[in-house]
């Protein structure tokens, strides 16, 4: 497995922006699976904010985080977020999911990041293990979500 930035496989922004969209379009209602291409079109950063990172098996998809200057459109005095964090069923439990959240961790770091915001529906217990800790829990978009923080 490698991680590479998505600007540099972006035939994969269908089938990645498709499985996103899967997994949490119904936190955007409106927002249909061609403008949630368009969105990580425009979120195919690298070296900067927003970054998009693939982690790739044999040039296959394995999974995706991303960095972004805004993901809450309720606490937008927060930046920046780390988001997008995905890893396709099949992969799952090989350590892919670790390996991206240290590797945007780093890209943070290297901007100078000192603090790096998520939030999360239902993997909070997931981050804890990886150091970050909960700063609140609210009601966004209709669902409870924990919002969580790591000094880098
Ligand atoms: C969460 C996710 C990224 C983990 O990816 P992964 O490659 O399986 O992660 P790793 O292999 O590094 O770690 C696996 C460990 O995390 C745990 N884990 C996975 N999902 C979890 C969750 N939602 N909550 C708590 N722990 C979780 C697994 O049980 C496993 O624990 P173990 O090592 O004790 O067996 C992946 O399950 C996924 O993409 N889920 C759907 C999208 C999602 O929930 N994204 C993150 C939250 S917004």
């Amino acid at each position: 497995m490698h991680i590479e930035y998505l600007s540099e496989h972006t035939s994969l922004v269908p089938q990645l922006a498709r499985l996103h969209f899967e997994q949490w379009g119904y936190l955007r209602p409106g927002e249909t699976l061609e403008q949630r291409v368009a969105r990580l079109q425009a979120g195919c950063g690298r070296g900067g904010v927003p970054t998009a990172l693939v982690a790739l098996e044999d040039a296959k998809l394995c999974g995706s985080a991303m960095l972004l200057a805004n993901d809450m459109e309720t606490r937008r005095e927060l930046t920046p977020w780390l988001a997008g964090l995905y890893v396709v069923a099949a992969c799952r439990g090989r350590g892919y999911g670790t390996a991206l959240v240290g590797r945007a961790e780093s890209e943070a770091r290297a901007l100078g990041v000192r603090r790096l915001y998520l939030y999360t529906p239902d993997a909070a217990a997931f981050y804890v293990r990886l150091g970050w800790v909960v700063t609140q829990t609210c009601e966004y978009l209709g669902q409870e979500v924990v919002v969580m923080s790591k000094q880098l």
